[in-house]
């Protein structure tokens, strides 16, 4: 199936199709310089597929990781356009997780001033979640995503069968982001993940509605000023478990966890439910304080106020600015 993106100026298609990979060239054209952007954990066979079918392709192969995200390997991305002669007219194409679509997506827009950058997804949470919207960022300073830019694809082209290789907890992680979109947005997709007893069979349908959602949201506000936040849904307290985990707990897992302090009565005990189903956790011990204070310091955090998003029924949501002491009375007195 194909979504098509369209928000100003902004127009791509979404390709979701399994075998997508073997046949880019319907989507993009290769007859031009193409940089292939990927990390180490991604599987030869899909590098080697990829750059078949582009005749003049150079690939930079970067070490997976988050921690990898960073300006050198951005700095060294750049270094191999110029050094290679690539100009305005060529294009960068990203094949892997988030990590690799960021920084793939945040040099295509700095090059030149903005070359044509192609996404192609290999993870679930990029799949669903990171590759649409135009977010392209590195970490610095040692914070996460502190440096990007907003630079949208011209197409990203999603294969579910490339999820065949990927890691099951990293699989589940990706259903979390899912899960949140879903619980907040689409009640018929949370039943559908609720009541399956096959993912993968399902998950073509899983991947199309929960892009779709991001799709609607980010086309009504691109610049995330009004209701792109509800994207944010078990993030305020999930960015904050992440930094105090110290990479023990993956991003999507942590989201899971926010998820349960943002929702209430029978939303929540069904959240609770089928993130247990997917072994996704639903408790954390942390010190509250501690959470506290690197809430404080989140970027997205407005005078003494934080937007944080609630659902009460599964489908919906409302927004509730909170202070620091309601969260923190959320953290204290929520019962996980
Ligand atoms: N731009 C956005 O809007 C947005 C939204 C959410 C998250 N993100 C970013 O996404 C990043 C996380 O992305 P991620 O979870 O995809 O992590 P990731 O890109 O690090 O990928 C996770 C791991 O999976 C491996 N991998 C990827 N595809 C595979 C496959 N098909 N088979 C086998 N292994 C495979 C990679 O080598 C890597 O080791 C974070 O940096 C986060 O900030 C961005």
């Amino acid at each position: 199936m194909i979504e098509h993106f369209h928000s100003g100026t902004i127009d791509y298609d979404i390709v979701i199709r399994r075998g997508a990979l073997g046949c880019i060239g319907n989507r993009l054209n290769v007859d031009r310089n193409i940089m292939v952007v990927t990390d180490d954990g991604i599987p030869a066979d899909y590098i080697r597929r990829l750059i078949a079918q582009c005749p003049h392709s150079r690939l930079f192969t970067f070490p997976q990781g988050e921690k990898n995200k960073n300006i050198d390997n951005f700095k060294a991305i750049l270094e191999k356009l110029l050094e290679y002669g690539f100009t305005r007219k060529d294009a960068v194409i990203a094949l892997g997780g988030g990590v690799t679509g960021d920084m793939a997506g945040f040099a295509a827009s700095c090059y030149m001033r903005g070359i044509d950058f192609f996404n192609i997804p290999t993870t679930l949470l990029a799949q669903v979640d990171s590759s649409v919207g135009g977010k392209t960022g590195i970490d610095f300073g040692g914070i996460k995503n502190s440096v990007g830019t907003f630079h949208h694809p011209k197409a990203v082209i999603i294969d579910p069968d490339t999820l065949e290789t990927l890691d099951r907890r990293l699989l589940h992680e990706g259903l979390a982001e899912a899960i949140k979109m879903a619980s907040t947005s689409d009640s018929g997709l949370f039943e559908l993940i609720e009541s399956t007893d096959d993912l993968r069979g399902n998950i073509d349908t899983i991947i199309a509605r929960a892009v779709n959602i991001k799709k609607k949201v980010v086309e009504e506000d691109p610049d995330e000023k009004g209701i792109r936040k509800l994207l944010n849904f078990g993030h305020t307290i999930g960015h904050a478990i992440e930094s105090l985990s110290g990479g023990e707990l993956l991003h999507g897992e942590c989201v899971a966890i926010g998820m349960i302090y943002m929702s209430d009565g029978e939303a929540r005990e069904r959240i609770r439910r089928v993130l247990k189903k997917y072994g996704l956790p639903t408790t954390c011990n942390m010190d509250t304080d501690a959470l506290l204070s690197l809430i404080r310091h989140d970027k997205k955090r407005e005078e003494s106020t934080v937007t944080t998003v609630h659902v009460e029924k599964i489908g919906s949501y409302s927004f509730r600015k909170m202070t620091l002491h309601e969260l923190g009375n959320c953290l204290k007195n929520k019962e996980l």
